[in-house]
């Protein structure tokens, strides 16, 4: 009998994946072999010597103290791809929100309750809030992945123009992910022609940063900036200076953070990219599947 310990709350239909002859959810044990986590930070957390296997519920394994647990022998699992489709849609509609100003637009609408000129407030606003189309536009997508391709493939279909970047995959790989996409061999042959771009690469040390001050300056004037990767792939000093300057028009982030919150242009949402009720059954299903393998059968995927 294997004993897992669940850190968040976890899609009982991937907890299903675990059989009760062989497995038991117990979230006070001292001696699991087992944890099952998708947002909880491990980094501080002692982590019990009985521990065999640690499944992320989710593609980013920042919250994980890798180098520990491979010292400990360990194994660590990720769900790649379980949630791209909710963070993709999720970009898609930030992608229109922010063109169309719709944010902006729906707050101002609601302070006109109670107004006793309506008609006029509306026209006013239907001016104010003009925005842009997005078909025809260039979008840069910095990481084709299972979410940046899944996103580029969405904006092809509404029109737009698409620019790709991913020094991590082979053209040949993003192309079949990607068809409609013209593959860039560097930012700096992308982010001059982006109206939008978008962000879709692991944070690790070597992405930390890829929108800093050097690769805003090359973008641009009015570029929109959307982020639902990781709050650590834009420089936030920069970014807030490009607002500021007018080189940026909006920072799109589902990594609120206290100097975002509150500028004007930025537009924080709180980590949002991957809670739909479907993203969150493929993510607890594949990181079940993912240790009870692991335990049973010493069998390792996606680790
Ligand atoms: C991910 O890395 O896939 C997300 O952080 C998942 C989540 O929101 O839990």
């Amino acid at each position: 009998m294997y004993t897992i310990k669940t850190l968040n709350a976890i899609s009982p239909v991937g907890l299903a994946k675990l059989p009760a002859t062989q497995f038991e959810v117990d979230n006070d044990s001292p001696t699991p072999q087992g944890i099952l986590v998708r947002s909880a930070d491990l980094h501080e957390v002692p982590l019990p010597d009985s521990l065999l296997a640690i499944a992320r519920a989710g593609a980013g394994t920042n919250n994980i103290p890798i180098d520990k647990c491979t010292a400990a022998g360990i194994v660590v699992f990720n769900t790649p791809g379980a949630n791209a489709n909710a963070v993709a849609e999720l970009v898609v509609g930030a992608l229109v929100a922010g063109s169309r100003n719709l944010p902006d637009a729906i707050a101002w609408a609601q302070n006109l309750k109670g107004s006793q000129t309506l008609a006029k407030d509306v026209e006013k606003g239907k001016k104010q809030f003009v925005g842009p189309e997005l078909r025809g536009k260039t979008l840069g997508v910095i990481g084709l992945g299972a979410i940046g391709s899944r996103v580029a493939n969405a904006a092809v279909a509404l029109g737009m123009e698409v620019l790709g970047y991913d020094p991590y995959i082979s053209i040949d790989a993003a192309w079949s992910l990607s068809r409609s996409v013209q593959h860039c061999v560097s930012l700096g042959d992308m982010l001059p022609r982006c109206d939008y771009l978008t962000v879709h690469v692991p944070y690790m040390p070597s992405t930390k940063h890829t929108i800093n001050a050097q690769t805003l300056s090359m973008c641009k004037d009015g570029v929109r900036v959307f982020n639902f990767a990781r709050g650590e792939l834009v420089d936030t000093t920069a970014m807030l200076a490009a607002l500021e300057s007018g080189k940026a028009a909006q920072y799109f982030c589902d990594f609120p953070s206290d100097e975002l919150l509150g500028v004007k242009g930025v537009y924080c949402t709180p980590h949002l990219g991957a809670s739909t009720p479907e993203s969150e059954t493929n993510c607890a299903v594949m990181a079940a599947t993912e240790l009870s393998d692991y335990l049973k059968n010493g069998n390792i995927l996606h680790s």
